[in-house]
């Protein structure tokens, strides 16, 4: 499934993308600025090739990728090898149920739309086992040909009148007329495969759900790991809520 946020910034973006992927069993974070929080124990790296050689062990459970130089070599690095991980891993992967998130912070760079790898995981892994999950500012910072598969909207606080004119096409009136008047870290949810009479979308004003257990924390890399555990013990939303 495809989930895309977008929202000013600073309003809580990328720590409610990062909550939705802590809840898969596995997790491959990619930012290109050095805007993700660290989990102790995971692996990070700060080149393609490095995160190439995690994903080709089976057995890696959670990566991310903050490359130094030539974002959108190590952007296409990283999803061939995550294709290459997911080709052999699907059969057991549809078996044992396990999810998968594939979270791009600040999604508007070149390999974002360039990357042949990650439009094929885009398109050809299984819905529900590998969640895409991109943020960006603006709702056009990713491609119309992407906007057109996304299965859910987080739309936080948005403001210009030409992203809100984007908003309506994209979720309708309603949604567009709300993204205004959103507060910092409040967000609407939009379902784009809600069936027809049933309301798309839910306004959600509980960031304290989703707030990082450890936020004071400083977002860091390998050489300055954190201690504390950040997963979240709310269950409330489900990537396939409806
Ligand atoms: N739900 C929340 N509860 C408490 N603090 C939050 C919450 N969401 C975000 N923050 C804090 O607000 C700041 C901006 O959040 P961030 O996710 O980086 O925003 P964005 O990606 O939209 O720029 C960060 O310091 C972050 O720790
Ligand atoms: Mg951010």
């Amino acid at each position: 499934m495809l989930h895309l946020l977008c929202g000013r910034r600073h309003v809580g973006k990328t720590t409610l993308a990062d909550y939705l992927a802590a809840k898969t069993t596995r997790r491959l974070r990619f930012s290109p600025r050095n805007s993700l929080q660290a989990y102790p124990g995971d692996d990070y790296v700060t080149s393609g090739l490095s995160a190439s050689a995690i994903l080709q062990r089976p057995s890696w459970r959670s990566l991310t990728v903050v490359p130094d130089i030539h974002v959108d070599d190590a952007f296409e690095h990283t999803m061939r090898a995550f294709k290459a991980w997911y080709q052999t891993m699907e059969p057991a992967l549809l078996e044992t149920g396990e999810s998968v998130s594939v979270f791009v912070d600040e999604a508007r760079f070149g390999g974002v739309k360039d990357s042949e790898s990650f439009d094929w995981v885009l398109r050809c892994t299984d819905r529900s086992t590998v969640h895409v999950i991109l943020t960006m500012h603006r709702p056009k910072d990713v491609l119309p040909d992407i906007r057109a598969i996304v299965d859910y909207w987080y739309v936080l606080y948005i403001v210009h009148p030409r992203d809100l004119e984007t908003l309506t096409d994209e979720c309708g009136d309603a949604v567009a007329t709300l993204a205004p008047k959103l507060k910092e870290r409040e967000f609407i949810k939009y379902d784009v495969n809600a069936p027809p009479g049933v309301r798309a979308w839910t306004k959600r004003d509980d960031a304290a759900t989703w707030a990082p257990t450890n936020h004071t924390a400083r977002r860091v890399l390998p050489s300055n790991l954190l201690g504390d555990d950040v997963s979240s013990d709310v269950d409330d939303f489900e990537l396939t809520d409806p």
